[in-house]
Order: C-alpha cells, then sequence, then structure tokens
C-alpha cells in the first residue's frame, strides 16, 4: 500500500471537490482513540477519511460503505461523526478485529471487570508450550509465552461471547507482537530470526492496552452512545443482497495486484490462536476468501486465462488486458520463478469488476465513490489499474471517473525486480 501511502496536498480538485490535504498511513491512527487499538499496516489514515467525508458533504443521515474494511477505518471516523455505515472484510481475522472495535459502545467498567477477571484465573496456570507451532515457540522467550498463554487459556474458560469478552480477546491479539522477540518486516510478515530489543512484558502490555481501550470508550462515549456501523464478514464480490440499497457514498482502498499477501499479514496471530499451524493452511483458512491479488493466489487455483478473459465483469477492458496477459503468459518461461502473474492479474480484474457490479446494485443514483489505488507491473509488465477500474466503474453504472495521483512508486530501483515506474494515487467515480 498503501501502508506507504502519502496523501499531498492535491493540486486540483477532483469531481466531489476533495482535496487530499495531508499524509496518511495508519501510523498517525495510532495517537487516536479506537483506531489504535490494533496495528493494522494496510489501513489508511482516519484524518484524511474524515477530511473527505466533510467535502463529499457526507453527514448525518447518509449512509457510507466500505467495501474491503479492513481493520475499520471507515466505520469508526463514521461512528464519530454520527454517519450510519456499512464494512466487508473478507479475511476472518481481520474482520473479527473490526468487528471488536466497533464494539466500543460497551461500558468501559464491564470490560475492566472481565479483564480483571481474566488476568486474575491466568497465575499459576500449567502451560503447555511444546504444544504452540514453532513460529511461535521461536517468537516468544518461554517465560513470555507462558504468561501470554495462561492469558488465553483464562480467556478461554471464561469466554461467554459477551462484548466486553470480545475486547478482551481483541487486547490480547493487540499486544502479541510487542511482547514477542521477533521483529516484523515491511508490512507485517514476522521475522523470528531477527529479534528485536524492545520487548514489552505481557501482562504489563495487557493491562496496559485495556486502559488504553477504557479510556478510548470513556472518549467514545462523549461523542455518541451506540454504533452505527454494521460489519459483515463476507465477500465484496458477491455482498449486495445483504446490503441495502442506500448507500451514498464509498470509501474504500482495496488490495493492489501483486503487492502484498494480505491473507499472510495476520498469520502470526492467527498461529498463536490455533486458527492455522503454519504458511500452508493460510490458503484454505484466509486466501481462497480474498480477492486474487497475488500470484500465491492465482497459482493455488488453477485459473484459466481464456476462462478469466471471458467474464462479464472484464468486458470493458478485455483487448487490453489480453495484450497483457498474453505478454505475462510468454514473459515467465524466461523466469525461473514462473510466476502465475498472468492468471493473477487477469482475475485481479476480474474480482474488481465484480465488486464494482456489486457496489452499483446498492449506491443511489449520483453516488460518490473514492479509491485508494495503485498500478501494477508484474515482470515489467505494465497494468493501468487506475484507468481499468474506471472503465470497468463505467461499464458497471457509474457515470465518470477521474483519476488523482498522490505520489510516485517504484522510484528507487536498488533491488527492485523491474524498472517501471508506478504511482499511486485518488479513484475518484461518481454516478
Ligand atoms: C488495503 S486493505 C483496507 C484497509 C482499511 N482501509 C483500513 O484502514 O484498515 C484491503 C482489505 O481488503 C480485504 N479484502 C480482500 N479481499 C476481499 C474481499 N473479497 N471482500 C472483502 N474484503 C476483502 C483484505 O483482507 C484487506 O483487509
Amino acid at each position: 500500500m498503501q501502508l506507504q501511502l502519502r496523501l499531498f496536498e492535491a493540486q486540483t480538485a477532483p469531481l466531489v471537490g476533495a482535496k487530499a490535504a495531508r499524509s496518511g498511513t495508519f501510523v498517525d491512527n495510532m495517537a487516536l482513540p479506537v483506531h489504535r487499538w490494533f496495528r493494522y499496516s494496510a489501513g489508511f489514515a482516519a484524518q484524511w477519511v474524515e477530511q473527505v467525508l466533510t467535502e463529499m458533504g457526507i453527514g448525518e443521515g447518509a449512509v457510507v460503505l466500505d467495501p474491503f474494511v479492513g481493520s475499520g477505518t471507515v466505520p469508526i471516523v463514521c461512528d464519530t461523526l454520527g454517519i450510519e455505515s456499512v464494512g466487508v472484510e473478507a479475511h476472518p481475522l481481520v474482520a473479527r478485529i473490526c468487528k471488536a472495535k466497533l464494539l466500543w459502545a460497551t461500558s468501559a467498567e464491564r470490560l475492566s471487570d472481565f479483564a480483571a477477571e481474566v488476568l486474575g484465573n491466568a497465575r499459576g496456570r500449567n502451560q503447555r508450550m511444546s504444544s504452540y507451532p514453532l513460529l511461535i515457540q521461536r517468537s516468544f522467550d518461554e517465560d513470555v509465552l507462558a504468561v501470554l498463554d495462561g492469558l488465553k487459556e483464562s480467556w478461554l474458560l471464561v469466554d461467554d461471547k459477551s462484548p466486553e469478552s470480545e475486547l478482551v480477546w481483541l487486547a490480547l491479539t493487540a499486544i502479541l507482537r510487542a511482547t514477542s522477540k521477533a521483529g516484523t518486516a515491511q508490512w507485517q510478515y514476522i521475522l523470528p530470526k531477527k529479534t528485536k530489543r524492545n520487548v514489552v512484558p505481557p501482562s504489563f502490555a495487557f493491562r496496559q492496552q485495556v486502559e488504553i481501550m477504557k479510556s478510548d470508550i470513556r472518549w467514545m462515549h462523549y461523542r455518541a452512545k451506540q454504533s452505527l456501523a454494521r460489519i459483515i464478514a463476507g465477500d465484496a464480490r458477491t455482498v449486495s443482497d445483504s446490503i441495502s440499497q442506500r448507500v451514498d457514498a464509498v470509501i474504500t482502498s482495496p488490495p493492489y495486484a501483486n503487492n502484498y499477501d494480505y491473507a499472510d499479514a495476520l498469520r502470526f496471530e492467527m498461529t498463536f490462536w490455533g486458527d492455522v499451524n503454519g504458511w500452508g493452511d493460510i490458503h484454505d483458512a484466509v486466501r481462497r476468501y480474498l480477492i486474487v491479488s497475488s500470484s500465491q493466489h492465482s497459482s493455488r487455483e488453477r485459473l484459466r486465462v481464456e476462462e478469466l478473459l471471458e467474464t462479464e465483469a472484464v468486458k470493458p477492458i478485455r483487448d487490453e488486458l489480453a495484450t497483457v496477459v498474453r505478454t505475462l503468459a510468454a514473459v515467465r518461461e524466461d523466469h525461473g520463478g514462473k510466476k502465475h502473474y498472468h492468471t493473477m492479474i487477469a482475475a485481479y480484474c476480474r474480482d474488481i469488476g465484480s465488486v464494482l457490479h456489486q457496489l452499483r446494485r446498492v449506491c443511489k443514483p449520483g453516488a460518490r465513490m473514492c479509491w485508494v489505488i495503485g498500478d501494477s507491473a508484474p515482470y515489467g509488465a505494465y497494468c493501468p489499474i487506475d484507468k481499468w477500474v474506471g472503465e470497468m466503474a463505467l461499464a458497471a453504472g457509474f457515470d465518470q471517473y477521474r483519476f488523482e495521483k498522490l505520489r510516485d512508486r517504484n522510484t528507487k530501483w536498488k533491488n527492485r525486480k523491474h524498472r517501471v515506474p508506478l504511482k499511486e494515487g485518488l479513484l475518484w467515480i461518481e454516478g
């Protein structure tokens, strides 16, 4: 991303007249109530979302949708402004984190009591560290893992599916990186072989996380009584029947083609909770639910180019896409890795096209959309994603689009696989 997204001063007003007047990454959100409850590198900046909403003229009474809602930046901003919102997220763990953040209407006292019970019961438990997969054993000192395991087992004993229980689950999930000695690579891939110095003691980290959450809950309660957000743990490609057809605005950022493997981002947390045992489980547990944006995904699914190019969703860009796909199919024969970029890019366009058709069904006439988006050049074959998404949006029934470039990507070429300059920006769609 997205994660590096820099929103510079926009020189010109796009369709809606909004100016992207500040920089934004999820790092900015780590100073903001509720947003900071979980660090999700893929996220964009909350203050930028608020600015776009204001300049779109979206306020109380409107409905805002984020079909790739991630950790919930858009709905949390909407809650602080009293705006109804819907979010869709296909990654099961990310969706759960997002839903938990939107439980901020829970009383701080109930959260406090529940967390105290979990902490109290955690002491003196018999830990079974060897039952954890190697990734977890290697990422923590033994005594740290013993405490975390105690907290986890204690939580499992008292989990009653209440909002406060879910918030305590989130608190424990959120401290795993800070209490681990393993390094984290760019993006959120965990590096067990690279150790870091600053490791926070787990009981302290847990107490501190709960205190932060209590304080943010109280802050939110000054602004609103209940959340107006609905989070759907589902697939943006097929979700329209679950959303009422009165969406006024969409603010979103999909995975970029060939940028990061979203399915792998929270493998560390999923392994701790026993959702997966290793990298090999990630496809079935997560990746198959996401839009195709990585070659790992397309190679696992053995997709067929001709079928992908025949889908209705890619019709408006079929000729251009077919040229790139055929180039990639030929070029891969000269590369050792023989990556499945040809099917990845065709499936990516098919999936984004499907999402646009779903959005047309739920958006009111005249709705406005802002997509944070980036282009791609696997094996150096340029894919003008912004233009393709715009064209597919018109074919889906929207009236106009305009791309506003915000920054260059891939301009530092040391160790890069290709030298095709890339860009990132805002795709404004209306109609
Ligand atoms: C760039 S991130 C969005 C981050 C979000 N803006 C935030 O602030 O947290 C894109 C998200 O799309 C999700 N995603 C991928 N395929 C999806 C699908 N088919 N339906 C819904 N969400 C999907 C990914 O799991 C990822 O969390």
